[in-house]
């Protein structure tokens, strides 16, 4: 025991867990998936809802997280063992675990097209094309099963290197510089987006409410998408709060967190609409929203040709300190609770999400047979994890502090036993305690009634 403690590895610095929190919460849940998401949901009325689920849900459920973490300093099946022994509690780490797994499946398919997409822009491939020509090439790269099953694999290999090697060595390192340089290049695009003719109708879009389209499907992709991108519910957060000692302020991390992860949704929300309407890209065009759009915005700006390539490269780095990060939970768990080593630990668990996630990338297939119960594997798993395991996920893990582990002990943890104030932690406490976990199974509920 006294051994295996020291070994355990952590964060070198005081911003290595921000860096690495926001390294896994911005990602192509922000970039791809939150624009796919309001477009599929009516604008402005589902931004509105998603804005309220990170403000009030967000940041008590990324707290809590952070307070088991760091309180255990456990892996996310470890955390509950040690917080609630021989309790039921550990199935929450469990179910996080496994959709850590389920999650890294799907996500990497994606991850993979920004590799596709860096050759193509390098390649020079969408000089001149209009949207018409790029929607087409992006449909055939799909029936290229065997062509985004490699891509994912190579993004799997390169998400199993960074974790091999260990979280100060690998995730805190890559973390750090990039995301500043993603921002930049969001708002050059943003400012070119917007300036292009017809681009009000979509910033009305995305800004102008229309509350009739609120339904139970609305609220519960609002909240789905919510935890996906904050990384909530199946102990990212957990896990990296492992990794910090008692010195760090969790409070204003889990605000910066979610503050940086809401700009850059934002932000490409502004990127994508008004440029997706300009060239009557449809707003619930789905999967090809982006990758197309994006490519397209670059064709009409000076200098399109070189941006096009750092936005990619950019893009493809956002998704790798995410996938990074759903990879650490599963290898937490494998190495810390079944006694095998971390680096076989890693090997063994790319090897599970390649096998799994092949089906994900060929399942995007015209006329695929990898079907489940009429969805692809793909949006199956998407659907899965994000609409019903991390909002149930995050509901435990409120109840978990809120109930179990209690005021006393969730003071202790946001004060650093009292050696900084936290002001708002009754606040948050109340909400963790009484209104998240209501708040979040009425969405659920109303979700599945649907
Ligand atoms: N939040 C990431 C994104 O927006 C994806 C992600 C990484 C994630 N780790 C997660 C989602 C854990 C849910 C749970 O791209």
């Amino acid at each position: 025991m006294a051994e295996e403690k020291k070994k355990r590895d952590g964060f070198g610095s005081k911003l290595g867990l921000i860096a690495a929190a926001a390294g896994s919460a911005i990602g192509l849940g922000n970039i791809y998936r939150f624009p796919c998401e309001l477009g599929n949901n009516g604008g402005a009325a589902f931004l509105l809802i998603y804005l309220a689920v990170v403000i009030f849900l967000g940041i008590p459920v990324m707290l809590s997280e952070l307070v088991i973490g760091r309180r255990s300093q456990c892996n996310s099946v470890g955390a509950f063992k040690r917080l609630a022994p021989k309790s039921g509690w550990p199935i929450v780490g469990y179910m996080g675990v496994l959709c850590g797994f389920l999650i890294f499946a799907f996500y990497s398919t994606v991850s993979g097209w920004t590799l596709e997409y860096i050759v193509k822009s390098v390649a020079n491939s969408f000089q001149g094309k209009d949207i018409k020509a790029l929607e087409q090439d992006f449909a055939d790269f799909h029936n290229m099963g065997w062509r985004n099953v490699m891509w994912q694999g190579v993004f799997i290999l390169l998400t199993g290197f960074v974790v091999f090697k260990g979280v100060q060595n690998g995730i805190e390192k890559y973390a750090k510089v990039l995301m500043p340089v993603l921002l930049v290049i969001l708002i050059v695009l943003g400012v070119r987006s917007v300036t292009l003719p017809g681009a009000k109708e979509g910033l009305a879009f995305l800004f102008k409410p229309d509350f009739s389209k609120i339904n139970g499907q609305v609220l519960i992709s609002a909240l789905g998408q919510g935890f996906f991108s904050l990384s909530l519910g199946m102990g990212v957060l957990i896990t990296y709060g492992s990794y910090v000692k008692k010195d760090d302020n969790l409070t204003s991390t889990a605000f910066s967190v979610v503050l940086a992860d809401t700009l850059i949704a934002l932000l490409a929300g502004i990127v994508i609409f008004p440029a997706a309407f300009s060239f009557n890209v449809n707003a619930d065009a789905g999967m090809g929203l982006v990758f197309n759009t994006i490519p397209m915005i670059f064709n009409q700006m000076t200098g399109g040709y070189v941006f096009c390539i750092i936005f990619f490269v950019l893009l493809a780095i956002a998704a790798l300190t995410s996938t990074i990060s759903l990879l650490e939970v599963v290898v937490a768990y494998i190495s810390e609770e079944l006694h095998i080593k971390r680096q076989w630990a890693t090997v063994i668990a790319c090897v599970a999400t390649m096998m799994l996630g092949c089906f994900a990338s060929l399942s995007l297939m015209d006329n695929t047979p990898f079907t489940i119960g009429g969805k692809t594997v793909f949006d199956a798993l998407d659907f899965i994890t994000a609409n019903v395991m991390l909002p149930l996920g995050g509901i435990m893990i409120v109840i978990f502090v809120g109930w179990k582990l209690g005021k006393t002990k969730f003071f202790q943890e946001v004060t650093n036993d009292g050696a900084i104030k936290a002001s708002l932690k009754k606040i948050i406490f109340f909400i963790i305690r009484y209104l998240a976990p209501v708040a979040i199974a009425i969405v659920f509920i109303s979700g599945l009634i649907k």
